[in-house]
């Protein structure tokens, strides 16, 4: 019996799920399914906006008593602690029989449990014959501060969309150097500064670039915001992300998306591009393969569906 060292749970509403899909893929390689995934890679809960929890597996064994032993066996000694019980797909354990779990285990572990403030948080999960124990790493829910920018923008995507991109865009590679195409407000930039990933961003419009970097400043972080129309930008990128100007609010033409994609192709070989009408017929004019793609759209909005292709150059 072998079980893999991280298991995830995720939470998204329905419209979100094939951005959430879309997204495991680029972080774990492969789709979580029904709102769990189990890998041996390590992400943070907190820099995805789907991954609810990660746990670090410590013990696992199919006999509950031998698991008890187990932990016992780790003499774990440790003030403040606190454990909690995952209740993961397919798993009918009544809530009585939880509690007695969970004082099992708090039994287990030497010092005085601390429920409200705890120093380190473990949890106990079942899943398909297997009891597991390990150390769980919650989403802190952060970077929800960023909703309070001081600048911001009727036309910007929401901040779980922007979080996700950054992820696709970088393939969970911190050093993966990031062009925010339009950045707008810097609500992409914001999502990848609070991850730790290498961005920069560039807008046409001056003040706009100017309320970017106004928001980027106001959270300290740094990045550098280009006032430039793509097409002056020469620095080369592993990877951008394009939020298009939507036909909605700009009268942004044919042309224009195709002028943005193919100075942007200029640039990198690999394009995330966000857009609400279809635009598959122009990218396949600008000497990009489609390799990936996903719609999301806000529960009870289904009208305004945003899209998503991942957009590799064919060499
Ligand atoms: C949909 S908005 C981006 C919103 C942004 N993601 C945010 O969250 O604030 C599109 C942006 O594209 C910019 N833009 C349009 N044409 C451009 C070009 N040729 N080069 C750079 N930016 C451009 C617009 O000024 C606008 O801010």
């Amino acid at each position: 019996m072998q079980i893999n060292k991280y298991i995830y749970s995720f939470s998204y509403e329905n419209p979100e799920s094939e951005l959430c899909k879309l997204e495991s893929r680029y972080i774990f390689n492969k789709e979580e399914k029904n709102r769990l995934l189990f890998s041996d890679i390590k992400a943070e809960p907190s820099n995805s906006p789907f991954i609810k929890s990660r746990l670090d597996v410590i013990s696992f064994s199919e006999d509950y008593d031998t698991l008890i032993k187990d932990i016992k066996k780790e003499s774990i000694c440790i003030e403040g602690f606190k454990v909690e019980y995952l209740v993961l797909d397919g798993d009918i354990t009544e809530y009585k029989e939880r509690l007695n779990k969970l004082k099992d285990i708090g039994w287990s572990i030497e010092g005085i449990p601390d429920y409200y403030n705890p120093t380190i948080t473990y949890g106990l999960c079942y899943f398909e014959g297997i009891w597991c124990f390990g150390v769980l790493n919650k989403d802190s829910f952060t970077w929800h501060k960023h909703k309070k920018k001081p600048r911001s923008y009727s036309n910007s995507i929401s901040i779980s969309i922007a979080k996700a991109l950054v992820n696709i865009a970088a393939k969970a590679n911190k050093e993966s150097k990031l062009l925010d195409v339009c950045c707008g407000v810097g609500t992409i930039m914001l999502e990848a500064c609070f991850s730790g990933n290498n961005i920069e961003g560039c807008d046409i419009n001056e003040k706009i670039c100017n309320n970017a970097q106004e928001n980027i400043s106001h959270f300290n972080y740094t990045a550098n915001v280009y006032h430039s129309d793509i097409k002056n930008i020469s620095k080369k990128y592993d990877a951008a992300i394009i939020d298009l100007p939507y036909n909605l609010f700009s009268n942004a033409t044919d042309n224009d998306i195709l002028h943005i994609i193919e100075s942007t192709a200029a640039i990198t070989d690999r394009i995330v591009i966000v857009s609400i009408s279809d635009i598959t017929n122009l990218i396949s004019n600008t000497g990009f393969r489609i390799s990936d793609y996903c719609t999301v759209s806000k529960s009870g909005k289904r009208k305004f569906t945003r899209k998503i292709w991942v957009c590799e150059k064919v060499k």
